[in-house]
């Protein structure tokens, strides 16, 4: 990378998430009609919160596993005991109220924030104690709650920065090149030589899913990214997050888009309070009466 003008890949991972707080329970939160437990109706998989024993995933090796993860701030425990495995080839989606743990959660495992305790690993191997930089280059990407390119560098170069510090270490040219094929894939090959000022809120998420994807992952964490989109915008979003998981990634999308969340997610967990709190198929969760409590408070099903 002699000459390059790239930032350094720890730089692109130091941004802090600690954003878009003090939204209460935005759409996502199941609707009175949707969301009451139907007389009779089991809850499924939906388990307990700590303890509960994982749901057995679609297919696939366990690529990342959490056990008693937790990160605390200053005494607030973001994250609480958390156990979660993620799959090879599968799509988690990622529920809960706002500030119920589901950034921290990505910070964490992507190397953002130390855990305050736990075990981390990706494929058998702890994750615990690795910087981002280091993470990254293990196969984690991960996108942002708020967008944050590089001002400074055009839309390609935003992108040929995670391509030249990711999984394979890359040269200038080539990660040019890799970064070109991202954007292609997600449809901005014409905003290559444009400053990211210049894009428009869907344009920009994708290009945080660009620059995910460039890092040659095994498994992309998406933190809201289709969060302010149009429903078409979406629609196209939702395709594009399936060719990724086509592509061998596994996925862990937060989002509070149910719409979204049952279209893709293979299965759902949901975090209250930094803990576990239901884990099944969408459906399922939020027929969960405790996962309605959480969204909606107590008396939700007086
Ligand atoms: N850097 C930080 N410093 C202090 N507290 C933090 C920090 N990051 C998160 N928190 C706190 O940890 C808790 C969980 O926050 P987190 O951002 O993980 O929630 P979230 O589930 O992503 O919420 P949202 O849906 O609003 O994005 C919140 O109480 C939040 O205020
Ligand atoms: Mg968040």
């Amino acid at each position: 990378m002699a000459g390059s003008s790239f930032a350094p890949f720890s730089m692109v991972a130091t941004t802090d998430l600690y954003t878009d707080f003090g939204r209460r329970n935005r759409i996502g939160a199941p609707n009175a009609r949707t969301a009451a437990p139907a007389p009779g109706v089991a809850v499924g998989d939906a388990v307990g919160a700590r303890g509960a024993a994982a749901v057995a995933a679609p297919a696939g090796e366990v690529l990342l596993r959490a056990r008693g993860l937790a990160k605390s701030f200053r005494g607030l425990r973001a994250l609480d005991g958390v156990d979660v495995d993620i799959r090879a080839g599968e799509i988690v989606g990622l529920l809960g109220p706002n500030g119920s743990g589901k950034s921290t959660f990505i910070n964490v495992i992507s190397g953002h924030f130390a855990p305050s305790g736990g075990e981390l690993t990706l494929d058998g191997a702890s994750i615990v104690r690795l910087p981002a930089h280091r993470i990254a280059r293990a196969g984690v990407a991960r996108t942002y709650q708020i967008p944050r390119p590089f001002a400074h560098l055009t839309v390609l170069e935003n992108v040929a920065v995670t391509a030249a510090f990711g999984r394979c270490a890359r040269s200038r040219p080539d990660a040019l090149a890799e970064a070109m094929r991202w954007l292609r894939f997600t449809g901005l090959a014409d905003k290559a030589d444009a400053s990211p000022d210049a894009l428009n809120l869907h344009q920009r998420k994708f290009l945080e899913l660009a620059r995910a994807l460039a890092a040659g992952p095994r498994l992309v964490l998406l933190d809201e990214v289709l969060c302010g989109l149009t429903p078409a915008e979406m629609d196209e979003a939702v395709a594009l997050v399936r060719r990724i998981r086509d592509q061998g990634p596994a996925v862990l999308i937060v989002e509070h888009v149910m719409r979204a969340v049952t279209a893709l997610a293979d299965r759902v967990i949901v975090f209250n309070e930094g803990v576990l709190l239901a884990q099944g198929s969408a459906a399922d969760v939020m027929r969960d009466p405790a996962v309605v409590t959480a969204y909606l408070g107590r008396g939700a099903h007086a």
